[in-house]
């Protein structure tokens, strides 16, 4: 597999990662007749949130190693170096939700849901800025 395509899909499934760890809240809302609770329901999330990450580590890893930046958008590349660092805080506040006893969920919740919004908007400048 060329350099290209290696980029292209890693980029592309870290997307598609992200997306359906969003969706899995809201799939797994907190229904009162499930056998496990939520927070232990929710372990697909937690899974996703990390591939995520891993997917678009590996991008950023393809992209570069190609060697050929030459023509690219820079700005777009800072934006994706930020978006990176931020899903690692994303994953930081996630670690800390998992926990039954926290005592900050509410405003936690409220963090954790708008860098969610924060990493969506960088993801959608980074391809507009980056495609090729
Ligand atoms: C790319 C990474 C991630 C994104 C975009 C993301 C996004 C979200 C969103 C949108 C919600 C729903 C928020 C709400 O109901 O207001 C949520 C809930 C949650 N996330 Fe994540 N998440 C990510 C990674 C993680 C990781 C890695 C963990 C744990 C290790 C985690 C733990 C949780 C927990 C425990 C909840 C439920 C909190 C509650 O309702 O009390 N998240 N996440």
């Amino acid at each position: 597999m060329n350099d290209y395509l290696q980029c292209a899909l890693s980029g592309w499934a870290g997307a598609l990662l992200f997306g359906s760890g969003v969706a899995m809240p809201y799939l797994f809302q907190r229904s009162p007749g499930a056998k496990l609770p939520y927070l232990r329901r929710m372990w697909p999330h937690y899974w996703l949130g990390y591939l995520a990450f891993f997917f678009s580590l590996g991008h950023a890893w393809f992209a570069m190693r190609s060697g050929n930046m030459r023509g690219m958008n820079l700005s777009g590349v800072w934006i994706t170096t930020v978006a990176l660092v931020v899903i690692l805080w994303q994953i930081s506040v996630g670690l800390l939700l998992r926990d039954p006893a926290q005592s900050k969920r509410h405003a936690l919740r409220r963090l954790h849901l708008w860098t969610m919004a924060l990493v969506a908007g960088l993801i959608v400048v980074h391809v507009v800025l980056n495609r090729p």
